[in-house]
């Protein structure tokens, strides 16, 4: 078997995926139609040809516009059930899936028509795909502490099926620091806590969300390389990283795939897990982010297997089902 057709048949855990991320042009003009919003685009090639960016803003603004076609409860479940069909196929058996309360409730949508369309998804998945799943709810970080209070309020009846609440959007200029209470707070609810950090922001962020917001785990986190205490300290507390190589390439968070520090990052014993981030938008789900990534860096058996064994590791699921993947 060689190492493609290895890392795509390896069980995996999929840690870092924003179902709003996961929204395939085909199926955003099928819902589109569907409730009468017309988008800026006339066909599929046009949207692709769109998904051009820059930086982590100019994708944002496209990803915050997609979302808005999401209307009702079915909208949610086809979303999440189409993605969960993807997972299954690449040999995900565990996924911890965020959403964004807010880019929804800003537009007038209730927060239960988003949360039970996702639900619904994920409970078809376990019986029908024998797909493991978690919810993640993202605070996002452009808005204000009061807002994301209020999507914690708002969160609350539906306790019992939210894992976790994560902090993404844009980074620079709003560091962890700025969530401080609501992390706090959602602690105290029980949910466990991870963050968006060092994406392009600083590795000074990296040590907010550590020691301010108290995180399980850092999604993204690649700019830890700059500091060394820092790898010393994720690395003894053996601190999960969703890395997510795609999404760094197209946002140019890395020059080049080539230049991808996945394998360094191992190199120091950090828990860094390969993820898709918003498949849709940056060309591929998680077996291509491995495919993509064995060529241009060189990532051999024992690495592929290591990332295997961290997704499962640092995933938040009780360490006797842990235990069952390794
Ligand atoms: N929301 C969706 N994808 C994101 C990313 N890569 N960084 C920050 N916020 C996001
Ligand atoms: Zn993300």
């Amino acid at each position: 078997m060689n190492l493609i057709t290895f890392a795509q048949s390896i069980p995996k855990a999929e840690l870092h995926l924003h179902i709003e991320g996961s929204f395939e042009p085909e199926l955003m003009f099928e819902i589109a139609r569907r409730n009468n919003i017309p988008i800026p685009y006339n066909s599929i090639n046009e949207v692709k040809a769109a998904y051009n960016f820059n930086n982590l803003q100019e994708f944002l603004d496209i990803y915050y516009a997609g979302a808005g076609v999401l209307i009702h409860k079915q909208d949610f479940y086809d979303l999440t059930y189409a993605y969960l069909c993807r997972a299954a196929n690449d040999n995900v058996k565990h996924v911890e899936i965020f959403f964004d309360p807010q880019t929804h409730t800003h537009r007038g949508i209730s927060f239960e028509t988003v949360i039970e369309g996702i639900l619904e998804a994920l409970h078809d998945a376990r019986k029908n795909l024998d797909l493991s799943s978690y919810l993640i709810m993202s605070y996002l970080r452009h808005l204000d502490e009061d807002d994301a209070i209020r999507t914690l309020q708002q969160s609350l009846p539906y306790r019992d099926h939210i894992t976790a609440v994560g902090l993404d959007s844009s980074e620079l200029g709003n560091p962890p620091s700025k969530f401080a209470e609501v992390f706090s707070l959602s602690r105290d609810q029980g949910y466990k806590l991870c963050a968006h950090a060092g994406e392009e922001g600083p590795a000074e962020y990296i040590w907010e969300a550590l020691t301010l917001l108290n995180v399980d785990r850092i999604d993204h986190g690649n700019r830890c390389l700059d500091d060394l205490k820092l790898i010393t300290e994720l690395s003894n507390r053996q601190i999960g990283l969703t890395i997510c190589p795609l999404s760094n390439d197209k946002l140019q968070v890395v020059s080049d795939l080539s230049e991808h520090p996945i394998k360094t990052m191992l190199e120091h014993n950090l828990k860094a897990t390969i993820n898709s981030d918003d498949p849709a938008y940056f060309g591929g789900y998680i077996n291509q982010n491995f495919t993509d990534l064995i060529t241009p860096i060189g990532l051999n058996e024992q690495n592929i297997i290591q990332l295997a064994k961290n997704s499962f590791q640092t995933s938040f699921l009780p360490d006797t089902e842990i235990e069952t993947y390794l």
